[in-house]
């Protein structure tokens, strides 16, 4: 076995999920780059081309819904040939084994499920789902993707997507505050922490907090515990000292 010079630090965090009796991990878009999804603020990031104002808050699908419409259209498109990778399912098999009772995610590609994690946080919901905008009523991603409108009311259609400057799920946000305040570890998992209020949930957390991330994050500082690297690759070395 080739031994990773992160070595002594896989094991620490090893020994750390098997103490937790309360384990949450959360997890942001670097954890779905391996499987060929862009993320958002890294070189070759969606923001790097387009500000998010412009396609990814309510003003951009009231008063261009048509440059709103392409951008998620191509999101979602993109997504329908996409498999989660092996870090996916080392994660849902972790849940599987008991090591991780809690996972959240700021992801709304559904990789997560995808791999079989169970009873996922979609804290900025799914691309996968789709309502109107003024009427709420859910409808067809189909209609969403061929322009149609609201069947009910006329109104716009839009993903299950939080956008910015909307509230998070109630239900779920309240779910990942209540499970924070239990988690004897906090893993994050490839996010710039960039977001409220989600980049709160470390300084919130009572236990250790540890991350996985592909370059430093300017909350590095808060953590017990940061390995840099890919996730994919990360996840499986941990998983390597897990099952010696
Ligand atoms: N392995 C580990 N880390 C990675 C990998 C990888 N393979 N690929 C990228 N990263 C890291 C990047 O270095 C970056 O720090 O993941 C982080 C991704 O950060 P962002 O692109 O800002 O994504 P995220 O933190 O999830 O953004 C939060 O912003 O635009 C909104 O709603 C959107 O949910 C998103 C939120
Ligand atoms: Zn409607």
């Amino acid at each position: 076995m080739i031994l990773h010079s992160e070595q002594p630090n896989f094991e620490r965090l090893a020994d750390w999920l098997k103490e937790s009796r309360y384990t949450m991990v959360l997890t942001g878009a670097g954890m779905s780059t391996e499987s060929g999804v862009p993320d958002f603020r890294s070189k070759n990031g969606w923001w790097q081309n387009i500000d998010p104002r412009t396609v990814a808050a309510v003003a951009a699908l009231q008063e261009n819904y048509p440059l709103f419409h392409e951008f998620y259209s191509r999101r979602i498109k993109g997504l329908e040939q996409v498999k989660p990778h092996q870090g996916h399912y080392v994660l849902s098999d972790w849940q599987r084994r008991g090591l991780i009772q809690t996972l959240a995610t700021q992801n709304v590609d559904g990789l997560h499920q995808h791999a079989g994690s169970l009873d996922v946080f979609e804290l900025h919901g799914s691309i996968h789902s789709v309502r109107c905008h003024d009427c709420e009523a859910p409808a067809e991603k189909t209609d969403f993707l061929q322009g149609i409108p609201c069947r009910y009311c006329s109104g716009p259609l839009r993903p299950d997507v939080v956008l910015f400057g909307e509230m998070l799920p109630e239900d779920v946000w309240n779910a990942a505050l209540a499970a924070v305040s239990r988690a004897e570890l906090l893993l994050v998992i490839g996010t710039s922490l960039q977001v409220y209020p989600v980049n709160q949930l470390p300084a919130l957390t009572l236990g250790r907090v540890a991350i996985l991330n592909a370059e430093p994050t300017e909350m590095d500082s808060l953590f017990d515990l940061a390995i840099h690297g890919q996730a994919g690759n990360l996840l499986q070395a941990i998983d390597q000292v897990l099952s010696m």
